[in-house]
């Protein structure tokens, strides 16, 4: 990214106007708790920032119950890599999101389970969310799950498996959420990177009136892995059928029929990891970010109140999965942390019918919507129809997440879902972050269409010069997104890789924690997102690792190299594209003719069913490209700048190519690019 450009940007960002929620709307009022201006965002934001120390000190005592009070608020550096917050605290994360609301307000709405099949539906209380999750630690303690222990959770968008995270914290063992969309390969390396001893499966997932075979995913990813002692299995559908290895898969139903139906939590020290979730990043292979106990739920819990104005009495329906960062922290620990209800959705927004979140909304009644805009523009483009079907009125605060939402797409999420009488939270954040990062506070900060706002409290963002690694003071500068000093909700570091946390975020720029995207600030000190400068690529608001997908292809007899980039895409955000240099050309010289015939469109299904079997069906690359040769500088780096300008049709703006070592690569790539990838998307 240069300097320069991002400036122009920033000055027609300049251009874009506050927009307000109507006040009215709102139902916090002043000194209740809640945040009600723009001026008390700036005056309480200035706080975090000076004294952090009395800010979060003082947070931390009101959103959470502590078993222990901590002796000291903060310590370490980013520069060490060794923050920790809340220092000799104690508290359990499932005593805080259950147990404290069940023995006030049994009675009261947990979770809404909105099954595939709306026949399915069920709502399940504090009391008796408390009652599962107890019988499930009982489980897991009774197989000797201790504190520390990494235990697999492999399973789809059902209350069970919140039940079975919260019950993996009630015991102070730490639990990996994999995504049910991941493949057995992938669940297989993350099972053993962190030595997991236990999984928590179903039999079987349901998703859009179709099967998924979890057991068998589980099954077959677990062949050679000799940690997995114990597979606790959910029967979903009840598919009591499937093939149960005897000795090391139990029924959850079974299992849990044995136990109490109270255990005590486990006292655990903030520091204590409350989770691990693995998250793609510009190297090859998968990190387990590892989030603490205390630090984590107080940034979920303030997030999800101040953010959001959510209410106890609130209903939320966070529409991501709980297999990402999203449904762990909106979907589980901010809402249940507040006592509100939260909608499990574990279908999709097509599925029997467009009307689906508007039909969710409408019966339920929920106040607050969170959604990434890669599902909002699928609705736009074949589901508007549906939308004046439902009453919806009941909504409040209008979330997104994952991906930048375009201006455009905001106005419509504006006047056709929140009617214009809504907040819009455009929610900047990542998996390291825990909570978010930079987002405007519904009703008290005004938004602008298309920038994520203003930092979360306690976020001392910074914009960085790239090409001199120095901070932009200042409004009006762009460059790299990083942040000044330690935030309660921050990773603490990646799972038996602690030089890599380093050298991913504390190493790029001393003293700061690198982000990984670009941003810029505004006159007004807005800050707009500009995507990954690393070789991440987000799909469909899916984080995904070039460098991932590149190995996966290069596993292929036929591959010798293989280059993979992101292009703007106009319904996933952006799309995978795949440049595939090839190994045995025995009968002709030219592999993108060879490509056109019959045998490499089965070579580009085979890599396409690679990746879907390696990684899983959401790193599907939307085109694989056969090339002669990748453009490649003299040291034999390849130069994905280029490729990314030819697959987006910009061949005619292809910059400075005088460090390729073979410039004569760029028109024959021009060539099969046209010939294999441009006149499908006409
Ligand atoms: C991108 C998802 C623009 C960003 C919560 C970030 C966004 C990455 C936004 C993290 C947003 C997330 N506007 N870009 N509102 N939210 N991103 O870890 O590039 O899956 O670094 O966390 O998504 O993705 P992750």
């Amino acid at each position: 990214m240069t300097t320069t450009k991002s400036h122009t940007e920033v000055h027609e960002a300049n251009n874009v106007e506050f927009r307000k929620a109507p006040e009215h709307f709102f139902k916090s009022q002043p000194g209740t708790g809640y945040i009600t201006s723009y001026e008390q965002y700036k005056t309480m934001y200035k706080q975090s920032i000076e004294d952090p120390e009395t800010f979060f000190g003082k947070m931390a005592n009101e959103f959470l119950d502590w078993d222990r009070p901590f002796t000291k608020v903060k310590s370490g550096t980013l520069e060490h890599g060794d923050v920790a917050w809340f220092v000799n605290g104690e508290l359990n994360a499932s005593y805080n999101c259950v147990d404290r609301h069940a023995l006030t307000n049994p009675d009261k709405t947990a979770l809404i389970y909105e099954a595939d099949d709306e026949k399915e539906n069920r709502i399940i209380t504090y009391g008796e969310l408390l009652r599962q999750v107890c019988k499930v630690a009982g489980v897991l303690k009774s197989w000797g799950v201790q504190k520390g222990d990494v235990v697999a959770i492999y399973m789809p968008m059902i209350p069970e498996t919140l039940v079975a995270m919260l019950a993996v914290a009630r015991i102070g063992a730490i639990h990996s959420v994999v995504f049910a969309g991941f493949s057995a390969g992938s669940l297989k390396d993350r099972v053993e990177n962190a030595g997991c001893k236990v999984i928590i499966t179903c039999e079987e997932g349901k998703r859009g009136g179709k099967v998924i075979h979890s057991k068998k995913i589980v099954d077959e990813g677990l062949h050679c892995v000799n940690s997995v002692e114990k597979v606790l299995v959910f029967a979903r559908t009840g598919n009591l059928e499937v093939p149960m290895q005897r000795g090391r898969d139990f029924w959850w139903h079974e299992e849990t029929a044995k136990q109490r139906a109270y255990l005590p939590p486990v006292t655990c020290n903030a520091e204590d990891p409350l989770f691990l979730l693995y998250t793609s990043g510009s190297t090859g292979t998968p990190k387990g970010v590892v989030h603490s106990t205390a630090g984590y739920l107080l940034g979920a819990a303030m997030t999800t109140r101040y953010i959001f104005d959510l209410h106890p009495e609130d209903v939320l329906f966070t529409a991501g999965d709980v297999g990402w960062i999203t449904g762990h922290t909106y979907a589980l620990y901010g809402p249940l942390a507040l006592g509100a209800a939260s909608i499990i959705f574990e279908s999709t927004p097509a599925y029997p019918d467009y009307g689906r979140y508007w039909r969710i909304i409408e019966r339920y009644r929920a106040t607050h919507f969170y959604v990434a805009p890669t599902a909002l523009r699928l609705i736009k483009r074949v589901g508007e129809a549906e939308i004046d079907k439902y009453d919806i009125s009941s909504l409040r605060v209008l979330g997104s997440v994952g991906e930048p939402i375009a201006p455009d797409l905001w106005e419509w999420y504006n006047e056709k879902i929140g009617k214009n009488n809504c907040a819009i939270c455009d929610t900047y954040w990542q998996t390291e972050s825990g909570s978010h990062f930079i987002a405007p506070m519904a009703g008290a900060v005004p938004a602008k269409p298309g920038s994520a706002s203003v930092p979360f409290f306690g976020v001392d963002a910074v914009i960085i010069d790239p090409v001199t690694g120095k901070e932009l003071e200042g409004n009006d500068v762009a460059g790299v997104l990083a942040v000044r000093s330690p935030w309660p909700s921050m990773a603490r570091s990646v799972w038996n890789n602690h030089s890599h946390y380093l050298n991913t975020y504390m190493n790029v720029y001393p003293g700061h924690y690198f982000t990984g995207d670009g941003a810029g600030r505004d006159n007004d000190g807005y800050y707009w997102i500009r995507g990954r400068v690393d070789d991440v690529v987000n799909v469909s608001g899916h984080r995904l690792s070039t460098a991932e997908i590149e190995a996966t292809l290069s596993t292929h007899d036929g591959v010798a190299e293989a280059a993979v980039i992101g292009i703007n895409d106009d319904l996933t955000g952006q799309a995978i594209v795949a440049f595939v240099s090839l190994k045995k050309i025995t009968h002709v010289d030219d592999p993108t003719e060879e490509m056109e015939d019959d045998s490499p469109e089965e070579l580009r299904r085979e890599l396409i069913f690679l990746v879907r079997g390696e990684i899983g069906p959401f790193a599907s690359p939307k085109a694989i490209i056969a090339v002669k040769d990748l453009p490649k500088t003299r040291s034999g780096k390849i130069m994905r700048r280029v490729l990314r300008k030819i697959a987006s049709n910009e061949a005619d703006q292809l910059g400075d190519l005088s460090t390729l070592a073979d410039p004569d690569v760029v028109p024959s790539i021009v060539e099969s690019v046209n010939k294999q990838f441009l006149k499908f998307k006409k």
